[in-house]
Protein backbone atom coordinates (compact mmCIF):
# COMPACT_ATOMS: atom_id res chain seq x y z
CA UNK A 1 0.00 0.00 0.00
CA UNK A 2 1.42 3.32 -0.95
CA UNK A 3 2.50 5.84 -3.61
CA UNK A 4 2.15 4.80 -7.27
CA UNK A 5 3.31 6.55 -10.62
CA UNK A 6 -0.26 6.08 -12.17
CA UNK A 7 0.80 7.73 -15.16
CA UNK A 8 3.89 9.34 -16.59
CA UNK A 9 4.49 11.89 -19.93
CA UNK A 10 7.61 13.87 -21.84
CA UNK A 11 8.36 16.75 -24.39
CA UNK A 12 11.72 17.02 -25.59
CA UNK A 13 11.91 20.73 -27.89
CA UNK A 14 12.59 20.00 -31.81
CA UNK A 15 15.89 21.21 -32.46
CA UNK A 16 18.48 18.38 -32.18
CA UNK A 17 22.21 20.10 -31.73
CA UNK A 18 24.16 17.21 -32.97
CA UNK A 19 27.81 16.89 -31.81
CA UNK A 20 28.43 17.21 -35.37
CA UNK A 21 27.05 21.13 -35.43
CA UNK A 22 28.85 21.64 -31.84
CA UNK A 23 32.11 21.84 -33.54
CA UNK A 24 31.44 24.72 -35.13
CA UNK A 25 30.57 26.19 -31.77
CA UNK A 26 33.55 25.06 -29.78
CA UNK A 27 36.99 23.82 -30.63
CA UNK A 28 35.78 19.89 -29.89
CA UNK A 29 34.93 17.10 -31.87
CA UNK A 30 32.32 14.80 -31.80
CA UNK A 31 35.04 11.87 -31.29
CA UNK A 32 36.16 13.16 -28.30
CA UNK A 33 32.47 14.14 -26.62
CA UNK A 34 31.54 10.57 -27.68
CA UNK A 35 34.40 8.91 -25.78
CA UNK A 36 34.26 10.95 -22.55
CA UNK A 37 30.25 11.56 -22.42
CA UNK A 38 28.71 8.64 -24.53
CA UNK A 39 26.44 11.96 -25.94
CA UNK A 40 25.69 12.36 -29.51
CA UNK A 41 22.97 14.92 -29.61
CA UNK A 42 20.54 17.13 -27.43
CA UNK A 43 18.02 19.13 -27.36
CA UNK A 44 17.48 22.78 -27.50
CA UNK A 45 14.39 24.73 -26.53
CA UNK A 46 13.28 27.40 -29.10
CA UNK A 47 10.29 29.98 -29.24
CA UNK A 48 7.59 28.69 -27.65
CA UNK A 49 9.56 25.88 -25.54
CA UNK A 50 10.39 27.76 -22.24
CA UNK A 51 10.57 25.46 -19.41
CA UNK A 52 6.98 25.70 -18.13
CA UNK A 53 5.68 25.01 -21.80
CA UNK A 54 7.70 21.98 -21.89
CA UNK A 55 7.01 20.97 -18.98
CA UNK A 56 2.89 21.72 -19.15
CA UNK A 57 3.28 19.44 -22.35
CA UNK A 58 4.41 16.70 -20.07
CA UNK A 59 2.29 17.26 -17.64
CA UNK A 60 -0.61 16.70 -19.97
CA UNK A 61 0.99 13.49 -21.33
CA UNK A 62 1.39 12.00 -17.79
CA UNK A 63 -2.40 13.43 -16.96
CA UNK A 64 -3.57 11.55 -20.57
CA UNK A 65 -1.42 8.48 -19.44
CA UNK A 66 -2.64 8.41 -16.17
CA UNK A 67 -6.68 8.75 -16.64
CA UNK A 68 -7.01 11.83 -14.12
CA UNK A 69 -8.31 15.12 -15.02
CA UNK A 70 -6.69 18.14 -13.92
CA UNK A 71 -9.31 19.57 -12.21
CA UNK A 72 -8.14 16.60 -9.53
CA UNK A 73 -4.55 17.74 -8.98
CA UNK A 74 -3.88 18.64 -5.86
CA UNK A 75 -0.44 19.71 -6.09
CA UNK A 76 2.20 20.33 -8.29
CA UNK A 77 6.16 19.74 -7.26
CA UNK A 78 8.34 21.19 -9.95
CA UNK A 79 12.20 20.28 -9.69
CA UNK A 80 13.85 22.88 -11.89
CA UNK A 81 17.24 25.64 -11.73
CA UNK A 82 16.67 26.86 -15.21
CA UNK A 83 13.01 28.63 -15.57
CA UNK A 84 12.99 31.74 -17.42
CA UNK A 85 11.86 33.77 -14.03
CA UNK A 86 12.49 32.97 -10.57
CA UNK A 87 9.03 34.63 -9.62
CA UNK A 88 6.65 33.04 -10.00
CA UNK A 89 7.84 29.39 -9.97
CA UNK A 90 7.71 27.34 -12.80
CA UNK A 91 5.72 25.44 -11.03
CA UNK A 92 3.05 28.24 -10.95
CA UNK A 93 3.57 29.14 -14.58
CA UNK A 94 2.51 25.35 -15.12
CA UNK A 95 -0.56 25.92 -12.97
CA UNK A 96 -1.53 28.20 -14.96
CA UNK A 97 -0.80 26.63 -18.20
CA UNK A 98 -2.63 23.74 -17.75
CA UNK A 99 -5.48 25.69 -15.55
CA UNK A 100 -4.51 22.87 -12.20
CA UNK A 101 -7.21 25.35 -10.76
CA UNK A 102 -7.64 23.26 -7.49
CA UNK A 103 -3.92 22.83 -6.93
CA UNK A 104 -1.06 24.83 -4.76
CA UNK A 105 2.03 24.34 -6.65
CA UNK A 106 5.83 25.10 -5.98
CA UNK A 107 9.18 24.52 -7.37
CA UNK A 108 12.49 22.36 -6.21
CA UNK A 109 16.08 23.18 -6.44
CA UNK A 110 18.20 20.41 -5.89
CA UNK A 111 19.27 20.09 -9.23
CA UNK A 112 19.84 17.04 -11.28
CA UNK A 113 18.65 15.14 -8.26
CA UNK A 114 15.46 17.68 -7.76
CA UNK A 115 12.87 15.10 -9.83
CA UNK A 116 13.98 12.78 -6.76
CA UNK A 117 13.21 15.04 -4.03
CA UNK A 118 10.10 16.45 -5.47
CA UNK A 119 8.91 12.21 -5.91
CA UNK A 120 9.99 12.25 -2.31
CA UNK A 121 8.21 15.28 -1.23
CA UNK A 122 4.89 14.25 -3.33
CA UNK A 123 5.03 10.32 -1.48
CA UNK A 124 5.08 12.37 2.04
CA UNK A 125 2.23 14.15 1.27
CA UNK A 126 0.26 11.35 -0.26
CA UNK A 127 0.69 8.93 3.01
CA UNK A 128 -0.61 12.05 5.05
CA UNK A 129 -3.71 11.90 2.99
CA UNK A 130 -4.54 9.33 0.57
CA UNK A 131 -6.58 10.97 -1.48
CA UNK A 132 -4.32 13.52 -2.88
CA UNK A 133 -3.12 13.43 -6.54
CA UNK A 134 -0.04 14.86 -6.99
CA UNK A 135 2.02 16.30 -10.48
CA UNK A 136 5.67 15.90 -10.04
CA UNK A 137 7.85 17.52 -12.86
CA UNK A 138 11.19 17.71 -13.85
CA UNK A 139 12.20 20.27 -16.56
CA UNK A 140 15.06 22.53 -17.69
CA UNK A 141 16.06 24.54 -20.13
CA UNK A 142 20.01 24.62 -19.68
CA UNK A 143 20.95 26.06 -23.04
CA UNK A 144 19.75 29.24 -21.71
CA UNK A 145 22.20 28.85 -18.66
CA UNK A 146 25.37 27.79 -20.96
CA UNK A 147 28.69 29.38 -21.38
CA UNK A 148 28.71 28.34 -25.02
CA UNK A 149 32.36 29.31 -25.03
CA UNK A 150 32.79 26.80 -22.44
CA UNK A 151 33.48 23.70 -24.29
CA UNK A 152 33.97 22.27 -20.79
CA UNK A 153 30.03 22.19 -19.73
CA UNK A 154 28.40 23.20 -23.00
CA UNK A 155 28.76 20.07 -24.55
CA UNK A 156 27.00 18.09 -21.69
CA UNK A 157 23.96 19.11 -21.61
CA UNK A 158 20.52 19.48 -23.33
CA UNK A 159 17.03 20.55 -22.76
CA UNK A 160 13.72 18.53 -21.76
CA UNK A 161 10.75 18.15 -19.44
CA UNK A 162 9.35 14.68 -17.20
CA UNK A 163 6.71 14.45 -15.39
CA UNK A 164 4.65 11.90 -13.49
CA UNK A 165 1.13 11.68 -12.08
CA UNK A 166 1.35 10.17 -8.31
CA UNK A 167 -1.14 8.88 -6.35
CA UNK A 168 -2.06 6.33 -3.71
CA UNK A 169 -2.81 2.98 -4.46
CA UNK A 170 -4.29 0.19 -1.64
CA UNK A 171 -2.56 -2.91 -3.80
CA UNK A 172 1.10 -3.47 -2.15
CA UNK A 173 2.77 -1.89 -5.33
CA UNK A 174 4.37 1.67 -4.31
CA UNK A 175 7.45 3.61 -3.43
CA UNK A 176 9.36 1.45 -1.03
CA UNK A 177 11.96 3.68 0.28
CA UNK A 178 14.40 6.74 -0.49
CA UNK A 179 17.77 7.79 0.82
CA UNK A 180 19.26 11.18 0.44
CA UNK A 181 21.98 13.36 1.30
CA UNK A 182 23.85 17.08 0.42
CA UNK A 183 27.22 18.63 1.03
CA UNK A 184 27.17 22.29 0.88
CA UNK A 185 30.77 22.59 1.90
CA UNK A 186 31.15 21.08 -2.11
CA UNK A 187 28.83 23.28 -3.97
CA UNK A 188 31.45 25.32 -6.03
CA UNK A 189 32.39 22.19 -7.83
CA UNK A 190 28.95 23.08 -9.91
CA UNK A 191 27.67 25.90 -9.59
CA UNK A 192 25.49 28.84 -11.43
CA UNK A 193 24.95 32.34 -9.86
CA UNK A 194 22.05 34.41 -10.17
CA UNK A 195 21.95 37.58 -11.88
CA UNK A 196 24.11 40.58 -10.10
CA UNK A 197 23.09 42.28 -7.46
CA UNK A 198 20.78 45.53 -7.95
CA UNK A 199 22.59 46.26 -4.35
CA UNK A 200 25.73 47.71 -4.89
CA UNK A 201 26.61 46.56 -1.00
CA UNK A 202 25.59 43.14 -1.93
CA UNK A 203 27.58 42.95 -5.74
CA UNK A 204 29.64 40.02 -6.07
CA UNK A 205 33.17 40.67 -6.06
CA UNK A 206 34.58 38.84 -9.28
CA UNK A 207 30.99 37.91 -10.51
CA UNK A 208 31.28 35.07 -13.07
CA UNK A 209 28.09 35.61 -14.95
CA UNK A 210 25.17 33.52 -14.52
CA UNK A 211 26.36 30.23 -16.25
CA UNK A 212 27.17 27.08 -15.14
CA UNK A 213 30.49 26.56 -13.92
CA UNK A 214 31.95 23.16 -12.90
CA UNK A 215 34.96 21.22 -12.09
CA UNK A 216 34.65 18.17 -13.89
CA UNK A 217 36.69 15.58 -13.08
CA UNK A 218 35.95 16.51 -9.26
CA UNK A 219 31.92 16.23 -10.08
CA UNK A 220 32.84 12.79 -11.60
CA UNK A 221 34.36 11.26 -8.46
CA UNK A 222 31.75 12.01 -5.73
CA UNK A 223 28.84 11.38 -7.82
CA UNK A 224 29.78 8.16 -8.92
CA UNK A 225 30.79 7.42 -4.80
CA UNK A 226 27.54 9.65 -3.62
CA UNK A 227 25.26 7.53 -5.88
CA UNK A 228 26.92 4.30 -5.11
CA UNK A 229 26.84 4.95 -1.44
CA UNK A 230 23.14 6.44 -1.43
CA UNK A 231 21.73 3.14 -3.41
CA UNK A 232 23.69 0.38 -1.18
CA UNK A 233 21.94 2.19 2.10
CA UNK A 234 18.83 2.06 0.34
CA UNK A 235 18.57 -1.20 -0.37
CA UNK A 236 20.51 -2.35 2.67
CA UNK A 237 17.72 -0.33 4.62
CA UNK A 238 14.96 -2.28 2.41
CA UNK A 239 16.22 -5.39 2.75
CA UNK A 240 16.54 -6.25 -1.00
CA UNK A 241 19.22 -7.08 -2.76
CA UNK A 242 20.74 -5.90 -6.33
CA UNK A 243 20.04 -8.72 -8.20
CA UNK A 244 15.90 -8.44 -7.06
CA UNK A 245 16.16 -5.08 -9.11
CA UNK A 246 14.59 -5.69 -12.40
CA UNK A 247 15.10 -1.96 -13.72
CA UNK A 248 18.06 0.90 -12.69
CA UNK A 249 16.69 4.38 -14.17
CA UNK A 250 19.68 7.07 -12.88
CA UNK A 251 20.02 10.20 -13.69
CA UNK A 252 21.55 10.42 -17.14
CA UNK A 253 24.92 12.58 -16.75
CA UNK A 254 27.10 11.09 -19.24
CA UNK A 255 27.81 7.37 -20.08
CA UNK A 256 31.22 6.72 -18.14
CA UNK A 257 29.33 7.90 -14.47
CA UNK A 258 27.04 5.53 -15.89
CA UNK A 259 29.11 2.29 -16.73
CA UNK A 260 31.37 3.24 -13.12
CA UNK A 261 28.28 3.06 -11.03
CA UNK A 262 27.59 0.15 -13.07
CA UNK A 263 30.67 -1.79 -12.19
CA UNK A 264 30.63 -0.79 -8.61
CA UNK A 265 27.27 -2.08 -7.72
CA UNK A 266 27.07 -4.85 -10.61
CA UNK A 267 24.23 -3.84 -12.29
CA UNK A 268 23.95 -5.85 -15.47
CA UNK A 269 23.84 -3.74 -18.55
CA UNK A 270 20.44 -4.75 -19.82
CA UNK A 271 19.20 -3.84 -16.08
CA UNK A 272 20.70 -0.05 -16.91
CA UNK A 273 18.20 2.18 -18.54
CA UNK A 274 20.20 4.97 -21.22
CA UNK A 275 18.91 7.42 -23.10
CA UNK A 276 21.81 9.70 -22.33
CA UNK A 277 23.08 9.45 -26.09
CA UNK A 278 19.87 11.35 -27.39
CA UNK A 279 19.72 13.70 -25.02
CA UNK A 280 23.00 14.64 -23.05
CA UNK A 281 22.45 15.91 -19.86
CA UNK A 282 18.69 17.27 -18.97
CA UNK A 283 19.16 17.60 -15.13
CA UNK A 284 16.30 17.24 -13.42
CA UNK A 285 14.52 16.25 -16.32
CA UNK A 286 16.77 13.47 -17.21
CA UNK A 287 15.07 11.04 -14.83
CA UNK A 288 11.14 11.60 -15.48
CA UNK A 289 12.17 11.79 -19.64
CA UNK A 290 13.53 8.00 -18.94
CA UNK A 291 10.55 6.33 -16.99
CA UNK A 292 8.63 7.90 -19.66
CA UNK A 293 10.56 6.17 -22.32
CA UNK A 294 11.12 3.33 -20.16
CA UNK A 295 7.44 2.85 -19.03
CA UNK A 296 5.77 3.82 -23.27
CA UNK A 297 8.12 1.52 -24.53
CA UNK A 298 7.38 -1.74 -21.92
CA UNK A 299 10.13 -2.47 -20.69
CA UNK A 300 8.27 -1.99 -16.77
CA UNK A 301 5.89 -4.89 -15.93
CA UNK A 302 3.55 -4.69 -12.91
CA UNK A 303 5.22 -5.71 -9.85
CA UNK A 304 8.72 -4.99 -10.69
CA UNK A 305 10.86 -3.28 -8.66
CA UNK A 306 13.05 0.05 -10.36
CA UNK A 307 15.24 1.70 -8.60
CA UNK A 308 15.84 5.61 -9.53
CA UNK A 309 19.32 6.80 -8.50
CA UNK A 310 20.76 10.78 -8.72
CA UNK A 311 23.54 13.58 -8.15
CA UNK A 312 23.56 17.18 -9.30
CA UNK A 313 24.82 20.49 -8.12
CA UNK A 314 24.51 21.42 -4.17
CA UNK A 315 25.84 18.83 -3.99
CA UNK A 316 22.56 16.61 -3.88
CA UNK A 317 22.30 13.19 -4.35
CA UNK A 318 19.89 10.30 -3.45
CA UNK A 319 18.10 7.12 -4.65
CA UNK A 320 14.18 5.81 -4.52
CA UNK A 321 13.42 1.83 -4.79
CA UNK A 322 9.46 1.71 -6.27
CA UNK A 323 7.48 -1.60 -6.19
CA UNK A 324 5.93 -0.77 -9.80
N1 LIG B 1 36.27 18.89 -26.45
C1 LIG B 1 37.58 18.65 -26.57
N2 LIG B 1 38.44 18.74 -25.54
C2 LIG B 1 37.92 19.08 -24.34
C3 LIG B 1 36.56 19.34 -24.17
C4 LIG B 1 35.73 19.23 -25.29
N3 LIG B 1 34.41 19.45 -25.22
N4 LIG B 1 36.34 19.63 -22.88
C5 LIG B 1 37.53 19.56 -22.26
N5 LIG B 1 38.48 19.24 -23.15
C6 LIG B 1 39.90 19.05 -22.93
C7 LIG B 1 40.38 19.75 -21.68
O1 LIG B 1 40.62 21.11 -21.94
C8 LIG B 1 41.66 18.98 -21.38
O2 LIG B 1 42.68 19.47 -22.21
P1 LIG B 1 44.16 19.69 -21.62
O3 LIG B 1 44.60 18.32 -21.16
O4 LIG B 1 44.89 20.22 -22.79
O5 LIG B 1 43.99 20.66 -20.50
C9 LIG B 1 41.33 17.56 -21.84
O6 LIG B 1 40.18 17.68 -22.71
C10 LIG B 1 40.98 16.62 -20.71
O7 LIG B 1 40.11 17.28 -19.86
P2 LIG B 1 39.58 16.62 -18.59
O8 LIG B 1 38.71 17.57 -17.84
O9 LIG B 1 40.68 15.96 -17.87
O10 LIG B 1 38.67 15.48 -19.23
P3 LIG B 1 37.94 14.34 -18.49
O11 LIG B 1 38.44 13.03 -18.97
O12 LIG B 1 37.85 14.55 -17.01
O13 LIG B 1 36.47 14.50 -19.07
C11 LIG B 1 34.35 15.40 -18.42
C12 LIG B 1 35.77 15.71 -18.88
C13 LIG B 1 33.63 14.68 -19.55
C14 LIG B 1 33.64 16.73 -18.15
C15 LIG B 1 34.41 14.51 -17.15
O14 LIG B 1 35.23 15.09 -16.18
C16 LIG B 1 33.06 14.26 -16.58
O15 LIG B 1 32.30 13.48 -17.11
N6 LIG B 1 32.73 14.88 -15.43
C17 LIG B 1 31.41 14.81 -14.85
C18 LIG B 1 30.71 16.03 -15.26
C19 LIG B 1 29.23 15.90 -15.33
O16 LIG B 1 28.66 14.91 -15.72
N7 LIG B 1 28.59 17.00 -14.99
C20 LIG B 1 27.18 17.11 -15.13
C21 LIG B 1 26.55 17.71 -13.95
S1 LIG B 1 26.65 16.69 -12.53
C22 LIG B 1 25.76 15.39 -12.88
O17 LIG B 1 24.86 15.46 -13.64
C23 LIG B 1 26.10 14.15 -12.22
Amino acid sequence: MGTVVLGTGSCLPKRILTNKELESIVDTSDEWIRSRTGIGARRIGGKGEQAYQLAAKAARRALDDAGVSVDEIDLIVLATISSHMIMPSCACLVQNEIGAKNAFAYDVNAACSGFLYGLDLADKYIQADHSKKILVIGVETLSAKLNWKDRNTCILFGDGAGAVVAGYSESDHGLMGAHFGSDGALGDLLCMHAPQSLNPDLEIEGYPGSHVLMGGREVFKHAVRAMEDSVRSLLDAQGVSMESVDLVIPHQANIRILNKLAERLNIPQEKLFINVSKYGNTSAASIPIALDEANKEGLISPGDTVLFCAFGGGFTWGAVLTKW
